[in-house]
């Protein structure tokens, strides 16, 4: 099976898709990136996924100059060379390729544009499974807003998840209250079956699944409040789930040895997720 990368204009195999030892995104995180859900011809919230994308550019000032169409244009060609029929598309975009030096003042050089596509096994139909979580204080840089390549502790968070048989860690505050998964935003139901997520207050990543899910539930008159919950309250609500590209609508059963909703997937979780995924099969 072919599996092709886009490394700045080119197309490449796997064996041969390298990236410069001078790129700034190996040296610094110097990068941004996106991760969109690819189902049967359809992408999932495509436009959001790539303004978002030119937010975080705009946010850590990369001078990028290819156009929004000529990204979606990759993006089509590798599903297609590739045979993608479910999975994900990964695209980043590093400030480029220069000596290393902390500073870019002055640097004259052009952005590096790069786009991976990986196949899933399409598990969509199948039983929705709760997984379980564990929390970890939130040692973030203050920024988690920008969708940057630099997430060590999110990547030391989620492997302390893994070593545990937990899939996500959950970010909790100095203050007590959830900010965001490792790789995910965080919802909770509580006992009036209101759907509560934090607010975009610069604490988390502004989720594109987040907002599809907050714009699904209201179409469907369920009741969405944006604001911030503690752990407790995490601990003892009714249901609690994660969103993100990558893990759709995934329900949460047991957070520190805590069972929630008694260890078992929720009504509403299992709507949410089915809303989901129809919602985008009726685009
Ligand atoms: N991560 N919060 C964090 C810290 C994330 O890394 C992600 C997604 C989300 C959810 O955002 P969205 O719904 O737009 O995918 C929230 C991607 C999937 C990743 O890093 O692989």
């Amino acid at each position: 099976m072919p599996n092709l990368s886009y490394i700045d204009g080119n197309y490449y195999d796997y064996y041969d898709s390298k990236i410069h030892i001078n790129d700034r995104g190996y040296h610094f995180g110097d990068a941004v990136y996106e991760v969109i859900l690819y189902n049967q011809g359809v992408f999932y919230d495509f436009d959001d996924h790539i303004n978002r994308l030119f937010r975080s550019l705009h946010s850590i000032d990369i001078q990028f100059s290819i156009s929004k169409k000529t990204i979606k244009l990759i993006v089509k060609n590798l599903i297609r060379l590739n045979k993608i029929s479910f999975g994900s598309v990964y695209i980043q975009v590093s400030r480029g390729i220069a000596d290393r030096n902390h500073t870019f003042n002055n640097l004259n050089i052009k952005p590096i544009l790069t786009i991976i596509t990986s196949k899933k096994h399409n598990n969509i139909n199948n039983d929705i499974i709760g997984v379980k979580a564990i929390t970890v204080r939130d040692n973030r840089w203050a920024r988690p807003d920008i969708k940057t390549t630099q997430l060590l502790p999110n990547v030391l968070a989620k492997t302390k998840a893994n070593k545990q048989g937990a899939y996500e860690s959950i970010f909790i505050d100095d203050e007590g209250y959830v900010t965001e998964g490792s790789s995910s935003n965080i919802w909770i139901i509580n006992k009036d079956n209101e759907i509560i997520t934090r607010s975009i207050d610069g604490k988390i990543l502004s989720g594109i699944t987040r907002k599809t899910i907050a714009k699904f539930s209201k179409l469907n008159d369920l009741t969405v409040i944006e604001n911030k919950f503690s752990k407790d309250e995490m601990l003892n609500a009714k249901e609690v789930f994660l969103t993100s590209a990558s893990s759709f609508v995934t329900p949460i059963t047991e957070i520190d040895n805590v069972k929630i909703n008694e260890g078992v997937v929720g009504e509403m979780s299992i709507k949410l997720k089915t809303l989901y995924f129809k919602n985008f099969e009726n685009l």
